[in-house]
């Protein structure tokens, strides 16, 4: 496969020399790097091996006063459709999935369209931890300690025209690997798409994750790379992205073509706006069990008022 990142970024100029030379120790040790694979693919198609994070400062999160969930707990209890429609199916299954090597293909409303690997990604982004809720539409919701960076810091590097209103995200297709996108009793038109208005994903809250817990993401959790955008229901969270399109329409969003009448493109966390076959004004909030749910009352943005003038004169009945 032929890897063109932007014409601006060359990977030997910005990889910091340290994290190129363990990783490529790294790979030759695991049989990653054969002979002839190092021209081909090199370092901006791979994806990111386990020493990789123990190289880079991550900035530590600011405690939000909230019991964090277990790490089991996030990475058993999960919703990846791609690996089965069970909660335990994507720990049972994921590790099926090869994320190395991995691209992300950056096109659409941009000066600079490109396929980039991830460490030239994210060569020169400071990541930090962010403590986040994650509220998701079924009324359960944790508290995770996320690794990433604002999903701007990325958009940006591409260089958005003045035509690009909206970001889509798109999970790999990858059938002989996710389970899920091949049964015959998925109705999911894969790949699984999501999007986001221009503002919201340039909002400092919006992040892209490539890990949890001071690790790499589990592949269960969207690994190698996933959104994370705190304020909305869990499921505008894309995991494992292969793909980012800057737009002038708004994108269309996997469950709202499925259901729209459940599930809409702006998928607020909002008490007052009930699905229409559960309340949503209150959540179980981990560790949760059938004797002790653990409900908590829902806040409106999932807490995060500051994302309030987003919205300003939107009908958040009609854009739900
Ligand atoms: N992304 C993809 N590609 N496929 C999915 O099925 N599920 C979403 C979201 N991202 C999903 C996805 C839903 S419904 C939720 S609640 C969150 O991922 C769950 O993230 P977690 O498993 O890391 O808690």
């Amino acid at each position: 496969m032929l890897i063109k990142p932007p014409a601006d970024i060359r990977p030997s100029e910005i990889t910091p020399e340290s994290v190129y030379r363990s990783r490529r120790r790294f790979m030759r040790e695991s049989g990653t790097l054969a002979a002839g694979a190092a021209t081909l693919v090199g370092p901006s198609a791979a994806g990111l091996p386990a020493e990789w994070l123990a190289a880079r400062k991550v900035k530590p999160g600011e405690p939000i006063g909230e019991q964090m969930t277990s790490e089991s707990d996030a990475t058993s209890y999960n919703n990846f459709y791609e690996f089965g429609t069970d909660k335990g199916d994507p720990a049972k299954y994921a590790h099926e999935l090869t994320v190395d090597p991995w691209t992300v293909k950056v096109t659409g409303e941009v000066e600079r369209p490109g396929d980039i690997g991830l460490e030239d990604m994210l060569s020169g982004i400071d990541l930090e931890e962010r403590i986040y809720r994650l509220r998701c539409v079924e009324a359960w919701s944790m508290v995770i300690p996320w690794i990433g960076f604002p999903v701007k810091k990325l958009i940006d590097k591409f260089q958005p025209t003045s035509d690009a209103r909206y970001v889509e995200f798109r999970t790999l297709h990858r059938p002989s690997e996710m389970r899920g996108q091949r049964s015959i009793f998925s109705n999911i038109d894969w790949p699984y798409v999501e999007g986001l208005r221009m503002d919201e994903a340039n909002h400092p809250l919006a992040i892209f994750a490539v890990g949890m817990y001071g690790k790499l993401l589990p592949n269960q959790n969207g690994a190698p790379i996933r959104l994370v955008v705190p304020w909305k229901y869990g499921f505008k969270s894309i995991k494992s992205i292969v793909e980012i399109r800057l737009t002038r329409r708004q994108p269309k969003n996997t469950w709202n073509v499925l259901q729209p009448k459940e599930y809409g493109f702006y998928a607020n966390v909002n008490p007052n706006v009930d699905h229409p076959r559960w309340s949503q004004a209150s959540e179980r909030r981990f560790p949760t069990t059938l004797f002790k749910p653990n409900r908590i009352a829902t806040r409106m943005f999932n807490g995060y008022d500051e994302v309030a003038s987003l919205y300003k004169g939107l009908d958040l009945t009609q854009f739900y």
